[in-house]
């Protein structure tokens, strides 16, 4: 078993036989789980897919399997757009969304009211909401504005909204549309709930692959500097605070458990694809559309589990 020998220091680490090993380890669990069927388009994504990248900030670039086959991110959005709001809003964002870990499934209603419409996270739905009225609130063309955002931080000038998944989740979006008037009601939105919401579906509706992700990640792992074109996209605290958040929140209702098995700030979504930071060294997307029963990928979670204790890079 490769996790039983030592890691070798990390400038000797040779990740190619690693992923390939994580790939062949894998492969009992792809094509288990779910893939998500509550957004119609999501459910025609073929559930036998594994990918995995990884991205260094010393500039190697590793993958296996279907590391270059786009899907819908979903709710890894909600990290892009976390960052784009704290930097159009700064530290007044946390007067409108918290960052406590919600114990509770990512669209989940029921702390909405006890907490008088304050989101518990930036990365849980209703959270993911709030960042998006900022994001309209600060920039007339808030969608051209995320897409160039991604771009520049993916290197990749290809990336898209796929419109037909945005189509689909508005059209069986009651629980977001809950949400959002909801919130509305509290009065922590400022635009009309229509339009959160198109902003909102059209973020998760990105399409990327593992090697997109994997290097767009990588500003969090670069105490917010982009790697590539050397950007300051956010303030070395901000990486730090993302990240923190991401670890806590970013696995939702399985954060804790993510923390126990993986042990990185991490964010998934339910396109199957999940993107990993290690501080200071690399960030690492995987993708299998198979989900558990909080929304994770099975397989996803499992390469990650495999990566970090074959390398040792974790931050535990
Ligand atoms: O709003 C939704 O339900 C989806 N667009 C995103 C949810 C998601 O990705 C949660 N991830 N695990």
């Amino acid at each position: 078993n490769l996790c039983d020998t030592p890691p070798a220091p990390l400038a000797d680490q040779d990740f190619a036989p690693i992923l390939d090993w994580i790939a062949a380890e894998v492969r009992p669990w792809v094509g288990r789980g779910k893939v998500a069927d509550y957004i119609p388009r999501l459910a025609e994504v073929p559930a036998d897919r594994f990918g995995m990248a990884v991205a260094t900030l010393d500039g190697r670039l590793l993958q296996v399997g279907d590391a270059e086959e786009a899907f819908s991110i979903q709710s890894i959005s909600k990290v892009f757009t976390l960052t784009m709001a704290l930097e159009a809003l700064g530290n007044e964002l946390w007067n409108r969304v918290g960052r406590e870990p919600s114990g509770s499934p990512y669209n989940s209603l029921v702390q909405l009211e006890r907490e008088h419409g304050i989101p518990r996270n930036p990365l849980i739905n209703a959270g993911a909401h709030v960042v998006a009225d900022v994001i309209l609130s600060s920039d007339d063309d808030a969608r051209g504005r995320l897409l160039s955002f991604v771009r520049a931080r993916s290197d990749d000038m290809a990336v898209e909204m796929d419109p037909e998944v945005a189509r689909s989740e508005r059209v069986a979006g009651y629980r977001n549309t809950a949400l959002a008037n909801f919130i509305r009601s509290f009065g922590n939105l400022d635009n009309p709930v229509e339009a959160v919401l198109d902003f909102y579906y059209h973020q998760c509706a990105i399409r990327m692959n593992c090697v997109d992700l994997a290097r767009s990640f990588l500003y969090l792992a670069n105490r917010g500097r982009c790697q590539h074109s050397g950007e300051v996209v956010i303030s070395p605290e901000r990486a730090k605070r993302i990240n923190a958040i991401m670890l806590t929140c970013g696995t939702y209702d399985a954060a804790g458990e993510f923390a126990f098995r993986v042990g990185l700030p991490a964010k998934s979504g339910v396109g199957g694809g999940i993107v990993a930071v290690v501080p200071n060294v690399l960030a690492v997307a995987v993708w299998s559309p198979g989900l558990d029963d909080k929304g994770n990928s099975l397989a996803g979670a499992q390469a990650l589990d495999l990566f970090t204790t074959r390398t040792g890079l974790s931050v535990f």
